[in-house]
């Protein structure tokens, strides 16, 4: 059994108030403090929370992004980066230039993966991380077999999680075959992690996660590793633990 932390709500709107409420906690307790954000669409409600309830909360923090598409720009409208500009960084009014994330069209990947990891070491780490979960338990885009002492690396998508993925893109768009991702190594280095997942098609990769055993099989199984992870569900996600 692991050490995770658990909380189940009755719904998927109000686990996203709970974990924008546990943000705003340590936002209170350290204004600069370095939050992960997670993309997709499991964090949209807990970024709404942020738009209604941060005032100036995040103003002195900074924000870091924990993956992004190989082969789309900054700009792209859907890279990871933009969902972040779109509903966090603009509406907050937070400056551009603490938003710190991937790029997805960097000549060099390896060495925009080195950028990033001593980008977060100068920062002096990620003190708050948001995680979601894909359906085969992967975190990022740490996919099934990942070492756990995998730092920041492009890596192959799974034709499962493109297929999970493709409602972002426009019909005539193919979803990326590569993406940069931090490892889970730099993952489980943040200070502390929260999972939100959300919906019945979590179900079984959070059971895994949480009360499988801790295996590379099972990405998301990792956080049994960490000293402080907190996992926050709704009811449909929760339905398979026992
Ligand atoms: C994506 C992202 C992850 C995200 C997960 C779940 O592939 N790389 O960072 O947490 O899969 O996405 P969603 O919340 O849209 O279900």
């Amino acid at each position: 059994m692991s050490d995770v932390r658990v909380v189940v709500f009755d719904d998927a709107e109000t686990a996203a108030g709970h974990v924008a409420g546990l943000l705003l906690g340590r936002l209170r307790a350290e204004p600069a403090s370095v939050v992960g954000l997670a993309a997709g669409n499991t964090p949209r409600p807990v970024h709404a929370h942020l738009r209604a309830e941060a005032g100036g909360a995040l103003a002195a923090a900074h924000l870091v992004g924990l993956d992004e598409y190989v082969g789309l720009a900054a700009d792209d409208p859907a890279a990871f980066r933009t969902q972040f500009r779109r509903e966090l960084v603009d509406p907050l009014g937070l400056a551009a230039e603490r938003l710190h994330t991937l790029e997805g069209v960097a000549a060099d990947l390896l060495a925009e993966c080195a950028r990033f990891e001593a980008a977060l070491a100068d920062l002096g780490g990620v003190s708050w991380q948001l995680l979601g979960i894909g359906r085969n338990g992967h975190i990022g885009f740490n996919e099934p077999g990942t070492p756990f002492d995998s730092r920041t690396r492009p890596v192959p998508l799974s034709e499962t999680t493109r297929r999970d993925n493709a409602a972002a893109f426009a019909p005539d768009r193919e979803v990326p075959r590569v993406a940069l991702t931090q490892g889970i190594g730099t993952i489980l280095s943040a200070r502390s992690l929260v999972l939100l997942a959300t919906g019945e098609t979590k179900a079984e990769a959070v059971a895994a996660a949480v009360q499988g055993p801790c295996t590379v099989a099972v990405p998301a199984s990792a956080l049994q590793r960490h000293p402080d992870a907190t996992v926050v569900l709704d009811r449909p996600a929760a339905r398979r633990l026992r």
